[in-house]
């Protein structure tokens, strides 16, 4: 597979991937079956008034996403002690907000004005399968209710509720994944640096990387040497993230990335300045450094989320 205009082989991006036993498949099974339902409750019924809005909601939320950073959420609080029960509930509570705030960006990145795609998860983008307008409130809809699913998880104190939402508030807003989106909109110069292209991809990915893995450190009551070794490994997960997903956008065809494709054919992303063989080697460079900051972290599932990592980034054999 070649991308016309870079010349990129999808080959240049095999990356090599530990071996995982059989448990750990089923395990994560388990914990995507218990998003999906969280995920389907959190938000009202096709047949609640008004019944196009939260059916557009449905249609963004529902769809069939990857589900990563809920995943990375219920795991990394799960290896910082989080067990069965009311802690693990939140857990996936607080990974399911993260999802929302994630269905809520891509459906305003799919928009005319911004990406402009058609396809999404395999599905019409929401304004296509409605229309502009029930995608934008769909999408702000999907934002409130993410802050007030935080603010009801009565089963962990007040504090790490207030810490939580204030986290997220920084992680969306106009220092954090809305800065990203505003810079990537504008990126079109390549003379751009990669140290800017980098600043922009943590903005406009990383950010909710971040909330993700660090909600999941305040929920399980990690030391402040294990939070910081965790801010620095989702730093990278969201460089490494974002460039796979540039490598996807001009290489893959709409039927594998289950996606619009070529969306960004004009911006300036790593690939685009810096070409195949540089961002092989970046990307391999971000997840050796966010591996070696995981195992940092002293989580007791390292194994896991390994496996996770792994399925992630070696898109060639999934
Ligand atoms: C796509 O995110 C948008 C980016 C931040 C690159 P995902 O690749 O996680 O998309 P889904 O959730 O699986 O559809
Ligand atoms: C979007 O990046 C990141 C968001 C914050 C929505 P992209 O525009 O590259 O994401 P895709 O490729 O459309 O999923
Ligand atoms: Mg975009
Ligand atoms: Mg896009
Ligand atoms: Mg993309």
């Amino acid at each position: 597979m070649l991308c016309k205009k870079s010349g990129t082989h999808l080959q240049d991006f095999v990356l090599v991937t530990s071996k995982f036993t059989q448990d750990i498949p089923s395990r994560i099974d388990t914990i995507r079956g218990l998003i999906e339902m969280r995920l389907s409750e959190i938000i009202p019924s096709e047949t609640t008034w008004p019944a196009r809005l939260h059916e557009a909601q449905r249609h963004a939320l529902l769809s069939p996403g990857k589900r990563f950073r809920p995943l990375l959420c219920v795991f990394i609080a799960e290896g910082g002690g989080v067990k069965k029960g009311p802690d693990l509930d939140a857990a996936i509570t607080t990974g399911c907000v993260a999802e929302m705030v994630h269905a809520a960006s891509l459906i305003l990145d799919d928009l005319p004005c911004m990406d402009d795609a058609d396809l999404r998860r395999n599905q019409p983008t929401t304004h296509i399968a409605f229309d502009e307008s029930t995608a934008i409130l769909s999408a702000t809809a999907l934002l409130n209710r993410a802050f007030g699913a935080l603010s009801r998880l009565e089963q962990i104190s007040a504090d790490k509720r207030v810490e939580m939402i204030d986290l997220l508030s920084y992680a969306v807003g106009s220092k954090g994944l809305i800065a990203g989106q505003m810079a990537d909109l504008a990126n079109t110069d390549k003379g751009t640096s990669i140290a800017e292209i980098e600043r922009l991809n943590t903005l406009k990915t990383g950010a909710l990387f971040d909330f993700s893995v660090d909600a999941a450190g305040i929920l399980s009551g990690m030391r402040a040497s294990q939070r910081d070794a965790l801010k620095d490994f989702s730093y990278h997960l969201g460089l490494a993230f974002q460039l796979l997903d540039d490598v996807k956008d001009a290489v893959m065809n709409e039927g594998e990335a289950k996606k619009s494709v070529n969306r960004d054919a004009g911006k300036a992303t790593i690939l685009a300045i810096a070409g195949s063989a540089a961002s092989r080697k970046k990307l391999n460079e971000y997840l050796s450094h966010a591996k070696a900051a995981l195992q940092r972290a002293e989580l007791n599932n390292l194994s896991t989320l390994t496996a996770i990592l792994d399925h992630q980034f070696a898109f060639l054999r999934s």
